[in-house]
């Protein structure tokens, strides 16, 4: 069943040089996730951070730490994330051949687990594995960067998924993560979205707009 609203900042779009703040700011502001976007410059083309830097940020708030692990190969990398700070990690399909072994290693180190699909990615990919996983990441971007703009064809990607997961009967997050903002935020939520990942349009307008970013996002009025 779809669950309320619930935004994932991501601090990719946050001011690196003063990321504790920026986390507590969020928190302050009415988040309900931190995002946090791990890439490796191979499989996607960008460098962002690593544990340290999760673990550094882990005091500044209590909110849980969503980790989007764009990495491969990932599951060596796995015990160090958790033991970091991350509360649910998620791992792309298309970062290794056994995935199945992948989700039961975030499961075995005590976090929650999730599958994420790139915008070319088929919904057959999280099939198999959906008894197992707490999170569905839909991608509505190509992964990493910041900026982009929504991929409106996701929307249909999105339906089925809910249709899906509706059908497991278990508590299963269905997230969106790219491109999202005050205009599309309704189209994904009407699509059967439960959790927003939003860089650009939570750190828009620096920290006095942080608060009403986010309650824009969720569709409450400001
Ligand atoms: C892209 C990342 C996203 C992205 C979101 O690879 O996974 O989390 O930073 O940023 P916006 O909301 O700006 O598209
Ligand atoms: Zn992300």
């Amino acid at each position: 069943m779809q669950q309320n609203t619930r935004i994932a900042p991501s601090i990719l779009s946050a001011d690196f040089a003063a990321l504790g703040a920026e986390v507590r700011a969020v928190s302050e502001a009415g988040a309900d996730y931190i995002h946090i976007d791990v890439m490796d410059g191979h499989f996607v083309p960008n460098l962002t951070i690593g544990p340290a830097v999760i673990a550094a940020l882990r005091p500044h708030s209590k909110l849980p730490f969503d980790v989007h692990l764009m990495i491969s190969p990932v599951d060596p990398y796995i015990p160090d994330f958790i033991s970091a700070g991350a509360d649910i990690v998620t791992v792309h399909a298309e970062a290794g051949a056994h995935l199945h072994r992948t989700i039961q290693l975030i499961k075995d180190q005590g976090a929650r687990a999730g599958l994420a699909l790139n915008p070319g990615t088929a919904i057959a990919a999280v099939e198999p594995l959906l008894e197992y996983l707490d999170l569905v990441l839909v991608m509505s971007v190509n992964p990493g960067f910041g900026g982009q703009s929504f991929i409106p064809g996701q929307l249909a990607k999105i339906r089925q998924l809910r249709a899906l997961i509706d059908a497991t009967e278990r508590k299963i997050d269905l997230q969106v993560d790219g491109g999202i903002n005050v205009l599309n935020a309704a189209d994904v939520v009407a699509a059967g979205a439960d959790v927003l990942v939003a860089g650009t349009a939570t750190f828009t307008g620096g920290v006095e707009c942080y608060a009403a970013n986010i309650t824009a996002l969720r569709g409450n009025a400001v």
